[in-house]
């Protein structure tokens, strides 16, 4: 007999045991980690953010700690929701990306109006809108309004069926839909960039994705792939993106535009572009392109780099709907591959465009 065994008198305690040690995993897991919110009105007075007593959004985001999942409900929310360099891992569930929606509450922080701002490591936000609005009688101070800032802090951060959303009829200068600001392997997937945002998404990153995707109605750059560092790679990813809509109605627009090292654009769709689809941009080509839209900081938006060339980018499989002539390669050609790119005249049927009903 090994040393070791349960006594036959001891089983039902040892059992008893076994469960009492399983349960309080289980409980844990159940109730530690998921949060459950409602919009204000209808938080009750037992609200503790258990499924029964479900809490705002704020009071869920202040009590939250590092793998926490907010399951937020369909409604409308106001906020500028900020997830803290401490809340690792934790998530934002809504019910669908244009039914749980959180507005900006109008909150400006060093010039900049954010409405979700993200410096945890892993998170993810699934299934949720984000919105901004330009306020005319709140716009003296704003320098930039940002919908979704992922900082250079959060890395792994992912955004899946996201909407941000642009409610704009005004001065849309210097409004950017999703900015991600130096943190490396973050993934955008299914996340619909709707609206006048002046650039639709910047990309500082590397190592980074954005797939099946919509940028619709940017101002000026539809998706802008920026590396800070010209010596650097940044191999980020593009992959079956729907462009469309982009510029200001004249000639300005890109779709894409290219400022960094060994990127990949695969099996898009752009129309209805304003004056280049794909830009891969900088001085060194032969006719010498107009310079790239370089953002040094957040904060910091200078208009253009002339210094910024971009080489060993992959083009391929690209369909355009509308002229050709909208791929602008100036790193001199040889080392930006352009492959199997369709320009087809007529833009496509609706039913085949991502749709995004608000
Ligand atoms: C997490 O960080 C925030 C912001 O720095 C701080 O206010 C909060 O107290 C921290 N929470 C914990 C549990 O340390
Ligand atoms: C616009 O800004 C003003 C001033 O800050 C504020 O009182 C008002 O609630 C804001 N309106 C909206 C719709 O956000
Ligand atoms: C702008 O900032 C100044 C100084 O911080 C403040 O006094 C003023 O109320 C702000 N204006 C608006 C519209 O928020
Ligand atoms: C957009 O703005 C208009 C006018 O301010 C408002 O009526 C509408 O509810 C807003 N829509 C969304 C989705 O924010
Ligand atoms: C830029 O990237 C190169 C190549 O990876 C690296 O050696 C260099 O230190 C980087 N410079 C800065 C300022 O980060």
């Amino acid at each position: 007999m090994a040393f070791h065994t349960i006594p036959g008198r001891l089983l039902p305690l040892a059992a008893l045991c076994i469960l009492l040690v399983s349960c309080i995993a289980l409980c844990v897991e159940a109730s530690g980690d998921k949060l459950f919110v409602v919009p204000n009105s209808a938080v009750g007075s037992k609200a503790d953010c258990s499924e029964d007593f479900p809490c705002s959004l704020e009071h869920a985001l202040a009590v939250a700690g590092a793998e926490a999942e907010l399951e937020i409900s369909e409604g409308h929310y106001d906020g500028n929701v900020v997830i803290h360099a401490n809340q690792t891992g934790l998530s934002l569930n809504g019910a669908g990306a244009s039914l749980t929606l959180i507005h900006s509450a109008g909150l400006v922080v060093n010039g900049n109006e954010i409405v979700l701002d993200v410096r945890a490591e892993d998170f993810s936000a699934n299934r949720i809108g984000f919105a901004q609005t330009w306020n005319e009688s709140n716009t003296a101070n704003v320098t930039a309004q940002i919908g979704v800032l992922i900082r250079d802090t959060a890395i792994g951060a992912r955004l899946d069926e996201v909407l941000v959303l642009y409610n704009s009829s005004g001065d849309t200068s210097t409004s950017r839909g999703v900015v991600i600001a130096g943190a490396p392997e973050v993934e955008l997937k299914k996340t619909a960039v709707v609206g006048p945002w002046q650039d639709g998404i910047h990309l500082i990153s590397s190592s980074s994705k954005v797939k099946q995707g919509l940028v619709d109605g940017a101002t000026r750059i539809g998706i802008a792939l920026i590396n800070t560092n010209v010596s650097a790679s940044s191999e980020n990813k593009i992959k079956q993106v729907t462009i469309r809509n982009i510029g200001d109605g004249s000639t300005f627009g890109t779709a894409i535009e290219v400022q960094g090292n060994n990127n990949h654009v695969k099996e898009g769709e752009i129309s209805n572009w304003g004056k280049y689809g794909i830009h891969v941009c900088g001085e060194a080509g032969p006719d010498k392109c107009d310079p790239c839209h370089y953002s040094a900081a957040v904060e910091e938006l200078p208009d253009s780099d002339p210094l910024r060339t971009a080489r060993h980018t992959s083009i391929k499989g690209v369909d355009f709907f509308g002229e050709p002539g909208q791929i602008r390669v100036c790193d001199g050609g040889e080392e930006t591959k352009v492959k199997r790119v369709q320009v087809i005249r007529e833009a496509p049927e609706e039913e085949r465009e991502v749709v995004v009903v608000i």
